[in-house]
């Protein structure tokens, strides 16, 4: 049967604005959230409620499709070429339980692996991106991005602004190319490093993802976040003309599941800063 992303696209942003109301009416406290894996690894109750919500929401009108979301996935699930959306409810928990306003609904649609229709909506600033697939990305459905016309990297990775996250993976292999990562970005030429402008995380993939796609940062390099952190994202982020690759070097096709990101926004000389990047990269992580 014939899709119409038109129509899933707006019944998406009509499930973000409502899952929003029940995100900014809720009040968490740091005492109210459990942890996953460890303790910076957060969940929260409205954490669940609203992924119970938007998947019962997506079954009951799209019964055909696949669903796969943060709060419901088993190790082993994997995507599948079927329509599939792809959820975060809450993209950022950390900062949803520390009240700090960074907080993104990530509602994804892949068809055949590939990243389609994207929805990342922060209900603290109400502002929405989104975007479908060949359609342009838009922000607040009113506003094309980029914002401005992207100009060209003429000075390379040392004139970029970085988004960086630390994630929840706190030792071993992946920890230390991080951190070496991190340290290379913000030294000097002299030394080794690449003398970045500055490093910057929202705390949320999906609102670094959109804020590459808007031209205010000019790169994004995370490894250990999810497909349901970065699915919406990427449809954004590829429709405001900047590319997604992995943050181990080497590769310029990463899957959805890659579990290994480097965004870098529109502009002349895109690819010659992932080269730079991935020049900075000792090591590989081993996640993915
Ligand atoms: C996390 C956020 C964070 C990123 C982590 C993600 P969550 O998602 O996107 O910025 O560093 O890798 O897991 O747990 O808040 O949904």
């Amino acid at each position: 049967a014939d899709i119409n992303l038109q129509e899933i696209h707006d019944v998406l942003i009509s499930i973000a604005k409502q899952a929003g109301e029940m995100i900014t009416s809720a009040h968490p406290t740091t005492g109210a959230a459990g942890s996953k894996k460890n303790s910076v690894d957060l969940v929260t109750e409205t954490d669940r409620a609203v992924e119970t919500f938007i998947s019962t929401t997506l079954r009951s009108k799209y019964p055909t499709y696949q669903f796969m979301g943060e709060e419901t996935y088993q190790p082993g699930d994997t995507l599948a070429s079927a329509p599939t959306f792809i959820v975060d409810p809450i993209d950022g928990t950390t900062n949803f339980v520390h009240s700090y306003p960074y907080v993104s609904i990530s509602l994804g649609f892949s068809l055949d692996l590939v990243p389609t229709i994207g929805i990342v909506y922060n209900p603290f600033t109400s502002t929405l991106y989104s975007a479908i697939r060949g359609q342009g990305a838009y922000l607040n459905q009113t506003h094309k991005l980029p914002l401005k016309q992207p100009t060209p990297f003429t000075d390379g990775l040392s004139e970029c602004l970085v988004a960086v996250e630390w994630g929840s993976d706190r030792s071993g292999n992946d920890f230390r190319v991080k951190s070496d990562v991190f340290r290379k970005l913000a030294a000097t030429k002299e030394s080794g490093g690449g003398m970045v402008h500055g490093l910057r995380s929202f705390g949320s993939a999906a609102l670094n993802l959109c804020g590459v796609a808007e031209g205010g940062l000019d790169v994004y390099w995370e490894a250990g976040c999810w497909a349901w952190d970065v699915c919406a994202g990427w449809v954004v982020l590829k429709e405001a003309g900047g590319i997604m690759v992995d943050a181990n070097p080497g590769n310029w096709e990463p899957r959805i599941e890659e579990r290994r990101y480097l965004a870098v926004r529109a502009g002349e000389g895109q690819k010659r800063i992932v080269e730079e990047f991935w020049g900075l990269v000792e090591g590989r992580f081993e996640v993915g």
